[in-house]
């Protein structure tokens, strides 16, 4: 089985998540014991015209662990032709032909599947605005499953901003894939979960609830996955962040109120959801989480490059 463009969750069934989440698994040990030479020859290229920290350098980190080259533009808004007004679908056209692979990070919903249309190459969304993050949502899985056992009959509680959390909007589509997934969504309300969502989970017949206090939610969490409220979506409403931000904290007192058995999550970066006096609680799996994504991304690209 071979992984094509990876654009949204939506495109993986069970069994591709099931190949996914144990090449992972693989990748781990081959991630603790040296390099390999499984990606030999092989060149990926990243694109990102937004900022970011774990997705680049853990796809960077990846290709080099097994053995591929990268070619990397990480301001690309900014340091790529862009600047001077090409359009990403000619950028594309020139870029497929420089590796084998394009990960790219765009700030506009949709600009992932826009140049999985055209490009010759396997493109890997790496986050396109306020749209999706596969694979994030698949590392998301993964630590799900390495830190609770299980994926299915799960109750799942979303804290934050999750009307443009792309990694929240991405997990709810692969998670909505398990028996017995029960959905708490728990947001300010200026960035409360989008209708898309809600309708698809409806669609789905999937359980879910939204609720405007935090504690009710944690007391029956198995997982709870808080999110940053996204500054740089409200950039002309600068009145409805005032009203977002700060709203919901996750602290020592909201440790108590999580069951002792609970997963504390996070895509980070963080800023002030999750007060630092957490970091030390072993439910609190964010930078665990944040390594795991080496592990899932070095398995994605050996689907997309070489297949199972
Ligand atoms: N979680 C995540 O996408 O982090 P970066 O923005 O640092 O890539």
């Amino acid at each position: 089985m071979k992984l094509d463009h990876v654009v949204k969750a939506q495109q993986f069934d069970r069994q591709m998540l099931d190949l996914v989440l144990d090449e992972a698994k693989a990748m781990e040990r081959i991630a603790s014991g040296g390099a390999s030479e499984l990606l030999r020859g092989k060149i990926m290229v990243t694109l990102f015209y937004e900022p970011s920290t774990r997705t680049r350098l853990s796809f960077e980190s990846a290709m080099l662990r097994l053995g591929g080259q990268v070619l990397s533009s990480e301001n690309a808004r900014d340091f790529s032709s862009a600047a001077k007004g090409e359009t990403l679908e000619d950028t594309i056209r020139v870029v497929e032909h420089y590796g084998h692979v394009i990960v790219m990070r765009h700030f506009q919903s949709g600009a992932a599947a826009r140049a999985a249309h055209i490009s010759r190459v396997p493109i890997i969304n790496a986050g396109d605005g306020p749209g999706q993050h596969p694979t994030q949502a698949l590392l998301d899985l993964y630590t799900i499953r390495k830190e609770v056992g299980r994926l299915d009959h799960l109750n799942v509680a979303f804290v934050g901003d999750l009307a443009n959390g792309r990694t929240v909007r991405s997990l709810v589509y692969l998670l909505a894939k398990y028996r017995g997934t029960r959905f708490t969504f728990v947001a300010p309300d200026v960035v409360r979960i989008g209708d898309d969502i809600k309708e698809y989970l409806t669609r789905q017949e999937v359980h879910f609830e939204e609720v405007f206090e935090l504690d009710p939610a944690l007391a029956k969490a198995d997982v709870v996955y808080q999110t940053r409220v996204q500054k740089e979506r409200f950039a002309d409403k600068p009145e409805e962040y005032a009203r977002a931000k700060g709203k919901f904290i996750i602290d020592r007192e909201s440790l108590a109120k999580m069951k002792g058995d609970a997963v504390l999550m996070h895509p980070l970066p963080r800023v002030d959801e999750i007060t630092p006096e957490v970091d030390a609680d072993p439910r609190a799996a964010y930078f665990r989480q944040a390594q795991n994504g080496l592990f899932v991304r070095m398995a994605v690209l050996k689907l997309v490059l070489l297949g199972s």
